[in-house]
C-alpha cells in the first residue's frame, strides 16, 4: 500500500513577520493594536500571536491567503511599526493558534533574539530558519510545522 503524502491545506496560510518599534511606544497604541485585532480577525477567521519585546514585534498569523494580504497591505503601512520583515510563511496543515484571534506575549527577554531574526533575514536564508524555529518553540503553545501521521 502506497504511504499517504500529506500535503498541506491549500487553505491554510502562515505567515510570520518581525518588525521594529521606536522606544517611545506607549502600551496605548499596543492595547489598541488588539483590540482592534480582536475584532477583526475573529470575524475574519485569523488566528496567531502577538509578541512585543520593548523593541520589536513578532507577529504569526494563520487563516486564508485572501484575508491575510488585506490585513498585510494594512499593517505594512501602519506607522506604529517600521522595518516591517516576512521571515517565514506558507500553507500549513493546522492552526498553532486555534481559538485565538490574536494570543498576545509580551517579553523583553527575546529582544535580541528577534532583532537577530530581524537581520538574518536580509543575509542568511538558513539562519533565519533557525532562528525562527527556535524563537516559536520558545513560545508556541503548540509546535508548528509538525506534519500529521
Ligand atoms: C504590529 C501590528 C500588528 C497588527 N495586527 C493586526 C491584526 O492582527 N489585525 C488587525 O485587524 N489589525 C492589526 N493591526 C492594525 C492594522 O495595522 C491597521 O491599523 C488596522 O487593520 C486598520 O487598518 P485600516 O485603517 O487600513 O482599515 C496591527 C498593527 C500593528 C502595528
Amino acid at each position: 500500500m502506497p504511504k499517504r503524502i500529506d500535503l498541506p491545506s491549500p487553505h491554510l496560510y502562515r505567515l510570520h513577520y518581525v518588525s521594529r518599534v521606536d522606544p517611545g511606544i506607549q502600551m496605548a497604541a499596543v492595547e489598541a493594536i488588539l483590540a482592534r485585532a480582536r475584532e477583526f480577525n475573529k470575524l475574519s477567521d485569523l488566528t496567531g500571536q502577538l509578541l512585543f519585546t520593548g523593541t520589536h514585534f513578532s507577529h504569526i498569523l494563520e487563516g486564508s491567503l485572501d484575508c491575510l494580504r488585506l490585513l498585510m497591505s494594512s499593517i505594512q503601512r501602519d506607522s506604529r511599526h517600521h522595518d516591517l520583515r516576512v521571515v517565514a510563511e506558507g500553507y500549513v496543515h493546522a492552526r498553532s493558534f486555534e481559538g485565538s484571534p490574536i494570543r498576545y506575549v509580551q517579553d523583553p527577554g527575546l529582544r535580541d533574539l528577534v532583532e537577530e531574526l530581524w537581520w538574518a533575514q536580509r543575509i542568511d536564508q538558513e539562519r533565519t530558519a533557525q532562528l525562527v524555529q527556535h524563537l516559536e518553540h520558545q513560545l508556541l503553545p503548540r509546535p508548528l510545522w509538525v506534519r500529521k501521521t
